[in-house]
Order: C-alpha cells, then sequence, then structure tokens
C-alpha cells in the first residue's frame, strides 16, 4: 500500500518521501511504481516525461528523521496496533510542530494512535483502497480528538492527489470495510458449507452483482492477513457473528498462505 500511496502523492506534484526498515523494502517498492508506470508507457497511457516527472517527486529512506520536514506523514505498515502506537510514539518525536500524522489503517481504533502523541488534535486516518493507484475512494477518519483545521487539511490534500475524499466518525472498519467484510466472511462460510466452489461463488459475484471480482479473489488481494486482522478488529467493537473471522481464514494465515503477496491464498497464484 505504501508504494502505492507514494506514487498517488507524486503524480499530485507532491514530493514524496518513502521510509521502510530495509534498503530490500525500499528496492521492492520502487520496483513496483517503476514496473506500474513503465507498463502505462508502453500501452500510450503516460509519455515518458511525465513518468519522469512522478519518479523525481519519489525519494526513499530507511531513516525516519529524514521525515523530520514532511507537512503529513501516513504510516501503512502491518495491521497491528501496537505496531502503530509505537511508530506514532516516533514520529510524534521527530516531525515538525505542524505536521499531521495521518494512518493507512483498515479498521484500527485512529484515536488509540492520536492518544499515544502529544499532537492528538493533529492526527486522523487517510484511509486508501487498494490498489491505491487505481481506486479513487480515500476515507477520511475523525477521530473524536481531531480538530477541524486537521480534516480540512486531510480533505485538501485528498483533492489535490485527485481521489475521491469521504468524511467518516472513527469507527471500525469505517464504511466500506464495515459493509464489506461480513460480505467476504460469509463467503468462506458458503465455500465451507459445500454450497458451491470458489471459482463458482467468484464468478457468480462477477456476473451476478458487476463486481470487478469475486471474494476470494478479493481477500487474496487485500491479504488473508490483514482480511484476518479486519475481521477480528470488527468483531471485537460490534460483537456481530458476522464479523468472526471464518477458521479457514486463520488455518491458511497460520500456514504463511497470506494471498497474492506470498503467491498462494484461497488461490495459488
Ligand atoms: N491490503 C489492503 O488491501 C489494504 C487497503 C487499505 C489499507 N490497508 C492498510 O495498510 C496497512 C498496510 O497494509 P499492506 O496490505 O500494505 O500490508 P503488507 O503486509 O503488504 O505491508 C506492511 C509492511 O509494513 C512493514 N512494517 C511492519 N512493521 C513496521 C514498522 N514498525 N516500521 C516500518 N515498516 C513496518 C512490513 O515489513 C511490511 O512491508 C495496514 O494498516 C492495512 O490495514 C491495506
Amino acid at each position: 500500500m505504501a508504494a502505492g500511496i507514494a506514487e498517488v502523492a507524486a503524480r499530485g506534484g507532491i514530493r514524496a518521501i518513502i521510509r521502510a526498515r530495509s534498503e530490500a523494502s525500499l528496492a521492492s517498492a520502487l520496483k513496483q511504481i517503476n514496473g506500474g508506470l513503465s507498463r502505462q508507457v508502453e500501452k500510450g497511457k503516460l509519455d515518458v516525461a511525465e513518468r519522469d516527472r512522478i519518479l523525481a517527486n519519489i525519494s526513499t529512506t530507511t531513516d525516519l528523521r529524514k521525515l523530520s520536514d514532511c507537512d503529513i506523514i501516513i504510516e501503512s505498515v502491518v495491521e497491528d496496533l501496537t505496531t502503530k502506537q509505537e511508530l506514532f510514539r516516533e514520529l510524534d518525536v521527530i516531525a515538525k510542530p505542524s505536521a499531521i500524522l495521518a494512518t493507512n489503517t483498515s479498521t484500527l481504533s485512529v484515536v488509540e494512535m492520536a492518544k499515544v502523541t502529544k499532537r492528538p488534535d493533529q492526527v486522523c486516518g487517510i484511509h486508501f483502497f487498494n490498489p491505491a493507484t487505481v481506486l479513487p475512494l480515500v476515507e477520511i477518519v475523525r477521530p473524536i480528538t481531531a480538530s477541524d483545521d486537521t480534516i480540512s487539511l486531510a480533505t485538501e490534500f485528498v483533492r489535490a492527489i485527485g481521489k475521491d475524499g469521504v468524511q467518516v466518525l472513527d469507527r471500525a472498519g469505517f464504511i466500506v470495510n464495515a459493509l464489506l467484510f461480513p460480505y467476504l466472511n460469509n463467503a468462506i462460510r458458503m465455500l465451507d458449507a459445500g454450497t458451491a466452489s470458489m471459482e463458482d461463488i467468484d464468478t457468480a459475484m462477477k456476473g451476478g452483482c458487476n463486481f470487478p471480482m469475486g471474494p476470494f479473489a478479493l481477500l487474496d488481494l487485500v491479504g488473508l492477513d490483514t482480511s484476518l486482522s479486519i475481521l477480528e478488529t470488527l468483531h471485537a467493537s460490534f460483537g456481530d457473528d458476522n464479523f468472526a473471522p471464518h477458521p479457514r481464514l486463520r488455518e491458511l494465515v497460520a500456514h504463511g498462505r497470506l494471498g497474492r503477496k506470498t503467491k498462494a491464498g484461497f488461490y495459488v497464484y
């Protein structure tokens, strides 16, 4: 997700710095960006000068302190609250006083991240969708602590990078995932009950609802570890059984089958 978000910002004329813990992660992010842009050049959808302009707006670092001059910092690390809180504590120290600290979390409570900083009024969610370079929606998530100025700046940023922003309160799953994940979880239940094959469920939801992909292809795209974490958060928040992660999802994650990113999830790639 981080590479996609950096590319979208760079396209919008904003200088973006990608920070990862290792050079290998940075190389993989740049490979993803370069690959996508080059394919667009080959298809005639992007000219070379525009590609070079986008790439010139992106730099990389392993050093968190290099973000000290950023106006907005969007974290997009693993969907785990403790990890994110630890990062927000560090960002709060290195970021300039006026900077907004945002999270790309899919479901976690944004106020739980805001409260570990000394600037809770400058923390919000800026939630992109996968792939960030293609999907137009961004959810701007307002925790109870956020100031109107923070939400206005986040909204302005989202507009500047050409995305469609919607505002939503800091409730688990926000708009999209709160509605989407019961459906995805119930697709696994249906498969488990033997009602239809995985392929036929995917074909049915594409052909019958005009969805671009079926539930199993979508779970693999989102990542099964991320999906499990989203369902756990939704279940803990709302207590609704539709959110209780299906055991099949836990099994696949336990076996390291995390979806497209590990070349195997429900499908093998
Ligand atoms: N996958 C999706 O469809 C999707 C969509 C929207 C939002 N999100 C959210 O984006 C975030 C990232 O998801 P993803 O799908 O890119 O996950 P991912 O597993 O592909 O990537 C997470 C990255 O975070 C890195 N990481 C872990 N701890 C870190 C730390 N302390 N500092 C720096 N990097 C660290 C990992 O090495 C990994 O490269 C999550 O919060 C997720 O909920 C995901």
